[in-house]
């Protein structure tokens, strides 16, 4: 097995690994390790059924089920990502960490790459851990203690519902009526398995901060977030058909670039359970 870098700030690509194969304890223990230190891994040529997929999930933790998507019938963990030719949105397409909403975000996500058009739809990933290192010391002392409110309507005023009916690809399998979540979690939060501290605001679902008006809290999560996204603290997947990623959404965010109009991308994603942000 390989492990190459693919930036400086984060992102490795895994070769010389056949994830449809059985593989040993510490094969996956080289995995989870690479997980830790490089954030988000790549692999090439895998297309994993969606059993296969849920095993390798396993390596990290949990599989859970996403909130707002039906999954696959005969694997509820895995929901489609599927952007068609006449769909001018698409799912994931601002910067962000997953479910961070919910009161234990995701740990981590799993995607697999089923169709993808033969340029555009990358996916840019920010180390966020990177990010807070590199604030001032006045900064940190300010975001100390700091407690953030997130909401899953953050990107879909308007409702998410009326958002994902635009999305002919997905609109079907919306599974609830008007569901609103809402979590308070820090600012900074310390990552449970490496002890390091990242930014935990994301421009996706972060609102406000707690006891402060929208309003106030605007301008400093918008430095926040413009900050975590500066170029050097980022990498760019490119993907092929098979392809498969993992990233960590404990110190990284992520966002689909939507720039392949008129093509199809179809994806396969598992949620990873988290715990409560500290
Ligand atoms: C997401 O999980 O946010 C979507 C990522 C992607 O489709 O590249």
């Amino acid at each position: 097995m390989e492990i190459q870098p693919v930036a400086g700030a984060l992102g490795a690509e895994i070769s010389g690994v056949d994830l449809q194969q059985e593989y040993s304890n510490s094969v996956a223990a080289e995995i989870h390790a690479a997980f830790l230190k490089h954030h988000v891994l790549f692999f090439r040529d895998q297309h994993l059924s969606p059993q296969q997929e849920l095993r390798f999930t396993r390596i990290f933790g949990e599989p859970d089920l996403y909130p707002f998507l039906q999954g696959l019938p005969e694997a509820p963990e895995v929901i489609e990502i599927l952007k068609t030719e006449t769909d001018t949105k698409n799912f994931g397409g601002s910067w962000h960490s997953d479910t961070t909403y919910m009161e234990k975000p995701a740990l981590g996500s799993v995607l697999s790459a089923v169709e993808v058009p033969e340029f555009g739809g990358d996916t840019l990933f920010a180390n966020t851990a990177l990010a807070y290192n590199a604030l001032s010391d006045g900064m940190k002392a300010m975001l100390a203690g700091l407690v953030a409110v997130n909401s899953s309507d953050g990107p879909y005023r308007g409702g998410r519902k009326a958002a994902m009916a635009t999305l002919a690809g997905m609109k079907d399998a919306y599974a609830v009526e008007a569901a609103v979540y809402e979590s308070e979690h820090p600012v900074v939060r310390t990552h449970p398995e490496t002890g390091r501290k990242a930014i935990y605001v994301n421009s996706s679902h972060t609102k406000r901060f707690r006891n402060m008006t929208e309003e106030e809290s605007r301008p400093l999560i918008d430095f926040l977030c413009r900050h975590v996204i500066r170029p050097e603290f980022t990498c760019r997947f490119r993907w092929t058909p098979g392809a498969l990623a993992v990233w960590d959404n404990r110190c990284t965010q992520h966002h689909a670039l939507n720039d392949y109009a008129g093509k199809r991308r179809r994806m396969h994603r598992v949620t990873i359970k988290g715990d409560r942000p500290v």
